[in-house]
C-alpha cells in the first residue's frame, strides 16, 4: 500500500501518518502546502523513516499534483487538507474555497486519471450544521452547513459523491466530531485555552459558552479512518464521533482546573456569527458494519492532552507567532 496524504503536516493529519507507520508497513507520501497551520516539527520524530516522504505543495495545484501521481504508484488518498478554522473563514471565505473546493476536484481528477483504488475524503460533522438540545446527526441527516468554512467542506463532499456517482471512483466520506489531542494549533478551542492559562491571558469564550460539542480523541479519529480505507463500502458516508457532548464553558472550566489556574481568566466575548449550537454524532454505522469503537476514555485522553501541551510549550511559542498574533488581535481584540 502506498497512501498519499494530504494536509499531514497538520493537526490530525501529522497524527495520523504517525499512527499509519506504527500500525502498518505502508508507504506514506506527505503533500502539504505548509500554510500557517502546516509545520514540520509535527513530524520530526519520523522525518527520517524510510516509509515516509514529504512532498511540498498545493493540492489545487493540478500541474504539481499531476506530476506527484505520475511519478508515484499510488494505492489510496487520504485527504485531511483544508483550510479548517471557521473564523478565518467568516474573515475570507476564499482560501477555503480554494483548498478545500478547487483542492478536492484537482485530486478526485487526478485519482480517476491514475486509478487509485480508495480516495477516502476526510469530512466533518459541521457539514450538518446545527441541532437544537435533542437528537443526532446520522449519515442520512441533510447537508444544512451554516460557516463558509463548513460550506466548502460540504462542497467537497457532494464533489466526491458525484465522482462516485459519475465516473465510478471508489469513494469513502467520512464525517468526524470535534478532535483534541497534540499537535493541534493553538488557535482551537482546547490548545487555545491551555497555553492563555499558562500565560495568565484571558480565555475568549463566545456567548455565554453553552454551545455543545460532542469530542473524539485524535487517534480514535485515527483509527476510525485507517477502518474505512479498509473495510468502507465506497460510495458510503460514516459518521465518526466521540459519544461525549460537553457546554464549551464546562470543557473551559475542566482545562482550567488540571491547569490549576482560576476560572477568572475567562472572557465572554460577542457570539461568532451563525455560531452552530450544538453537534453531536451518531456513530453507529461505523460500528456495527465496520466494527470501530472508541479506545480512549474521555476524561483520561483530556487531561493527557492538556499535560502534553503544558510539557511542550516551545512548541505552541514557535506556533503563537508572527501572523498568529495579528490574527488573533484583529479577531479578538484582547490580546495582553
Ligand atoms: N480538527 C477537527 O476537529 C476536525 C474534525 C473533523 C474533520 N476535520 C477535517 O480534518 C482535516 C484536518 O483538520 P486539522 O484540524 O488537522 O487541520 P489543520 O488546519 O491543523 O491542518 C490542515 C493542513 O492542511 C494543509 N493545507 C491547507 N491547504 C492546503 C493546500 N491547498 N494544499 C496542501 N495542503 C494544504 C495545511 O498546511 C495543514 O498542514 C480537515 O479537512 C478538516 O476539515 C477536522
Amino acid at each position: 500500500m502506498h497512501l498519499l496524504v494530504t494536509g499531514g503536516a497538520g493537526f490530525i493529519g501529522s497524527n495520523f501518518i504517525k499512527y499509519i507507520l506504527e500500525e502498518t508497513d505502508w508507504q506514506v507520501t506527505n503533500l502539504d502546502k505548509l500554510t500557517y497551520a502546516g509545520n514540520l516539527e509535527n513530524l520530526a520524530d519520523i522525518q527520517d523513516n524510510t516509509h515516509y516522504k514529504f512532498v511540498r505543495g498545493d493540492i489545487a495545484d493540478n500541474q504539481a499534483v499531476n506530476n506527484l501521481f505520475s511519478g508515484n504508484k499510488f494505492t489510496a488518498v487520504v485527504n485531511f487538507a483544508a483550510e479548517s478554522h471557521v473564523d478565518r473563514s467568516i474573515q475570507d471565505a476564499s482560501p477555503f474555497i480554494n483548498a478545500n473546493i478547487a483542492g478536492t476536484q484537482v485530486l478526485l481528477d487526478a485519482s480517476l486519471k491514475y486509478k487509485i483504488d480508495r480516495f477516502l475524503q476526510v469530512s466533518t460533522d459541521e457539514v450538518y450544521g446545527s441541532l437544537e438540545d435533542d437528537g443526532f446527526f446520522t449519515e442520512d441527516t441533510t447537508l444544512a452547513p451554516n460557516s463558509p468554512y463548513s460550506a466548502s467542506k460540504a462542497s467537497a463532499d457532494l464533489l466526491c459523491r458525484a465522482y462516485y456517482k459519475t465516473h465510478g471512483l471508489p469513494v469513502l466520506i467520512t464525517r468526524c466530531s470535534n478532535n483534541f489531542g497534540p499537535y493541534q494549533f493553538p488557535e482551537k478551542l482546547i490548545p487555545l485555552v491551555v497555553s492563555n492559562a499558562i500565560e495568565d491571558k484571558p480565555i475568549p469564550v463566545y456567548g455565554s459558552g453553552i454551545n455543545i460539542r460532542d469530542w473524539i480523541y485524535v487517534l480514535d479519529h485515527c483509527a476510525g479512518i485507517k477502518c474505512v480505507l479498509e473495510r468502507g463500502v465506497p460510495g458510503e458516508v460514516y459518521n465518526i464521533g466521540g459519544d461525549t457532548q460537553i457546554h464549551n464553558i464546562e470543557l473551559i472550566k475542566m482545562i482550567l482546573s488540571v491547569v490549576n489556574k482560576s476560572d477568572s481568566l475567562i472572557t465572554y466575548v460577542k457570539d461568532r456569527p451563525g455560531h452552530d449550537h450544538r453537534y453531536a454524532i451518531d456513530p453507529q454505522k461505523i460500528k456495527s458494519q465496520l466494527g470501530w469503537n472508541l479506545q480512549y476514555n474521555f476524561k483520561s485522553a483530556l487531561i493527557k492532552t492538556v499535560k502534553w501541551y503544558i510539557d511542550n510549550q516551545d512548541w505552541w511559542n514557535k506556533v503563537k507567532s508572527g501572523e498568529y498574533i495579528n490574527y488573533y488581535q484583529k479577531w479578538y481584540g484582547i490580546i495582553k
